[in-house]
């Protein structure tokens, strides 16, 4: 199982973890690998380096895992009671800070910072406690320790208190909110966030941009951000394993299907997303039936391919949002549908093949959400293309710091900007699609998850500055 208490030297603190379990028919687990970049940045060191993995145990199966003893070499599930995990992965983590980092709030309903909301916050201190201390008993003397993302903001500031010794990092995959948005917390709340951050050593966030919002945050409410490093890490897309992964036997197959969707002869507009309202794919939907509106020569000539997979689905705002995304689906295959073309081909059950296979078809790859960390489809879809794509982009991801050039750039909030950019999309040379394309794929690779990792532990254990 796990590696000897007290021994790991690398350590990487996540909510989710790079395994989950499955309780089958007959009693026995099922173990389920994931991907992304960590699983690639941290396989580069391994556990018999002493490299270890700590994350929380998600589900029934997981959780029968640790009660067996069951494990991987390098990961430790921590068993936190389900409903401290709710509140703060459902409550605090995914209706609060994802919403303020993403600025996704309605007003009026929303947010409301109520005596639940203290309740739920409670509730993400004990957990956060409890990767701290987990990571405290695990870590050898003098170890590094990576806490990602903003379900484990008070983490470095817990773990600075128990074990002053450590080299402690954090990084963000998300945005971070302008100070005038993140403003809206309560002020003790804001700070907490802030200073929990700050018991690090060495922050990381996927763009400048990201960076520069936590520090003005830090100068307008925390006095400024004192002796912590910050740096900026952009992770690029896995060229080896997507090149190779999208041309196995089920994704040829795959294609062959979807290719029979689409219908022969059409161009094809793809997206695939976990069903998330910050991506924007009801706009994206939008821009589409405007696009068919203003340009009637695209009717029976185009498809639009939306993979739109489940996400947090305790979450009522999402199983909404997943519902609102089928509706839209079917008044525009009702409105524009002929006998042999559907104009909406959605898929909502998750088929990583299936994707890759949508990615080597695509004449067009729509990425339009509203605010995203970075955003790795739109890096993806450039690397394994059949015959170039050409990347429609909002300038609110963070990968348009990175692609914006050879992108056709879209306001995502702009329907009739987005259905415009589209048609520039579809209506691309052939020739200046590829070249587009090969270019795109550069930036796409230029910072593979190893490297990205590595980057990250030696700015954090090397010499001050970094
Ligand atoms: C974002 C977050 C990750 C998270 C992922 C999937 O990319 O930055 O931390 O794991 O979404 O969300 P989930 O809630 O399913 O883990």
């Amino acid at each position: 199982m796990a590696s000897t208490s007290g021994a790991a030297q690398v350590l990487v603190a996540s909510n989710r973890g790079p395994v989950s379990y499955q309780v089958r028919d007959d009693g026995s687990l099922h173990a389920k690998r994931g991907g992304g970049g960590l699983v690639s940045g941290l396989s580069a060191i391994g556990p018999d380096a002493g490299a270890l993995w700590v994350c929380s145990a998600l589900g029934d199966g997981d959780r029968e895992a640790v009660r067996r003893g069951i494990g991987e070499d390098g990961v430790r599930m921590l068993d936190i009671p389900a409903e401290v995990h709710s509140d703060a992965y459902n409550g605090i983590a995914n209706s609060v800070l994802w919403f303020v980092h993403h600025m996704l709030y309605q007003t009026p309903l929303e947010p409301v910072f109520d005596a639940e909301f203290r309740r739920q916050w409670a509730s993400y201190e004990t957990y956060n406690r409890a990767f701290a201390e987990a990571l405290a008993a695990e870590a050898a003397e003098g170890a590094a320790v990576i806490v990602q993302d903003y379900h484990l903001v008070l983490v470095p500031g817990m773990l600075r208190e128990l074990r002053p010794d450590l080299r402690i990092g954090h990084f963000s995959h998300t945005p971070w909110a302008p100070p005038e948005y993140f403003r809206m917390l309560p002020d003790d709340i804001a700070r907490a966030v802030l200073r929990g951050m700050l018991g690090a050593d060495r922050l990381g966030f996927l763009t400048r941009r990201w960076a520069d919002a936590f520090t003005a945050c830090c100068e307008a409410f925390a006095g400024g951000v004192g002796d912590t490093r910050i740096g900026v890490h952009g992770l690029g897309a896995d060229a080896d394993f997507l090149r190779r992964r999208a041309h196995e036997a089920d994704v040829e197959e795959r294609m062959t299907a979807l290719r029979a969707e689409i219908g022969e002869g059409r161009k094809a507009i793809v997206r695939v997303d976990r069903t998330e309202l910050s991506k924007n794919i009801v706009r994206g939907l939008l821009a589409y039936r405007q696009l068919l509106a203003d340009h009637p020569e695209w009717r029976e000539r185009v498809a639009h391919v939306a993979f739109a997979y489940p996400s947090r689905q305790d979450l009522a705002v999402y199983r909404d949002y997943t519902a609102e995304v089928q509706r839209l689906a079917a008044e525009i295959n009702d409105e524009y549908g002929t006998a042999d073309w559907t104009p909406v081909v959605l898929h909502v059950k998750d088929d990583f093949a299936r994707s890759l296979a949508a990615y080597r078809l695509a004449d067009v790859a729509l990425v339009n959400p509203i605010r995203d960390g970075m955003n790795l489809v739109a890096k993806e879809v450039p690397v394994v293309s059949d015959q170039g794509c050409a990347l429609v982009l909002s300038r609110e991801a963070g990968a348009h710091e990175e692609l914006g050039e050879d992108a056709v750039t879209v306001n995502p909030y702009d329907i009739v900007g987005t259905a415009d950019a589209l048609h520039r999309a579809l209506t691309m040379p052939l020739s200046e699609r590829a070249e587009r394309t090969k270019r795109l794929t550069d930036a796409a690779t230029a910072l593979p998850p190893a490297q990205w990792f590595l980057d990250q532990l030696t700015a954090l254990t090397g010499q001050r500055g970094g």
